[in-house]
């Protein structure tokens, strides 16, 4: 699946995420790419667990890279409508339960994470920062509205989330990070900047294996220990859930596409998300197969090769302390 052509290596992105251990898996794939990918800026959001946990999160992963210098802000604490919907019972009640990371030394920085991402997309070039959404999207659902401009200055938004064949994770409609705030996800799909879907159908697929974790085990580096320790945690609820051989790893498969795209398939289709229902909150109304006229507004993928994907995840998390 080829993106548009890319100019300038490495390519500036905005991790906006609500740590997770697959979002700190997705943080970490990034910091080991530094040839392909300059983070600009982690912005955090209420999602998986509160705001100020979930940056706490972001913190402990950073410094867990060594990459300190990585500046994180905190973004919205509620989603934009609704009551906020966390799920402690998938990450723990820290939301990274799993590994003994030390609390953070380093702090976040002294402004909104909404502010960073608007002041950030307005400075840089146009078209040259993408946006890696790994969590409710709150924080770019507000951008957009606080600040138009910024829809045709990013260079595109790959985000993790809806589901169509596979269905819900948290309703059997609909997955978590769309669940929580249809609303903001409503905008951002729609919004004129270039969007990609990575939605369960493809991170069904991405299963980590006990093979798998134990690789990244084996590479014997702190980062690798912690994020085997991470995984072990929170795939006890997927593997009773779906009886599969490996928990799916849903996050990392963001920065996987701006890495390797080539490693998935999709097409451009019209994806709505349903905002109005209670039976179906969230859901993410796929045209998959073109039976409306209603125009495409997103890149929505269908398939990832797994075997490449943890290939590349461990190879890279190797690089790191
Ligand atoms: C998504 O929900 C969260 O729990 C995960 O971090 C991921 O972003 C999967 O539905
Ligand atoms: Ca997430």
């Amino acid at each position: 699946m080829p993106t548009d052509a890319q100019p300038h290596l490495p390519s500036k992105i905005i991790i906006d995420t609500d740590p997770g251990q697959d979002d700190a898996v997705a943080i970490l794939l990034a910091l080991a790419s530094p040839d392909e990918i300059e983070v600009l800026g982690i912005t955090t959001v209420a999602g998986n667990v509160g705001l100020k946990q979930n940056t706490k999160n972001a913190l402990k992963v950073v410094e867990l890279s060594g990459k300190t210098k990585t500046p994180v802000y905190a973004g919205c604490d509620r989603p934009i409508r609704r009551t906020p919907v966390t799920a402690e019972h998938v990450h723990g009640q820290s939301g990274l339960d799993g590994p003994d990371l030390p609390d953070p030394s380093i702090m976040t920085r002294d402004m909104h994470g909404v502010d960073f991402l608007i002041k950030t997309l307005m400075q840089e070039p146009a078209k040259t920062v993408t946006i890696c959404a790994l969590g409710p999207l709150t924080n770019i659902a507000m951008a957009l509205v606080r600040e138009p401009a910024i829809a045709s200055r990013i260079r595109q938004i790959v985000l993790m989330g809806g589901g169509y064949f596979e269905g819900g994770n948290i309703t059997p409609a609909a997955e978590f990070n769309i669940y929580v705030d249809p609303e903001a996800a409503d905008i951002v799909v729609n919004c004129a900047a270039p969007v990609t879907m990575i939605p369960l159908d493809v991170t069904h697929q991405a299963l980590a294996t006990r093979q798998r974790l134990a690789a990244i085990k084996g590479l014997g580096n702190r980062t690798g220990d912690a994020i085997h320790a991470m995984l072990t945690f929170s795939e006890r609820f997927d593997l009773e859930k779906y009886n599969w051989n490996g928990a799916p790893l849903h996050d990392p498969c963001v920065i996987a596409y701006l890495l390797q795209p080539d490693m998935f398939t999709g097409r451009r289709i019209n994806v709505e998300i349903e905002v109005a229902s209670d039976l179906t909150r969230g859901m993410s109304v796929a045209d998959f197969w073109g039976v409306t006229d209603r125009p495409a507004n997103v890149t929505f993928l269908r398939t990832i090769d797994s075997e490449r994907f943890f290939t590349l995840l461990t190879e890279r998390i190797a690089r790191l302390p």
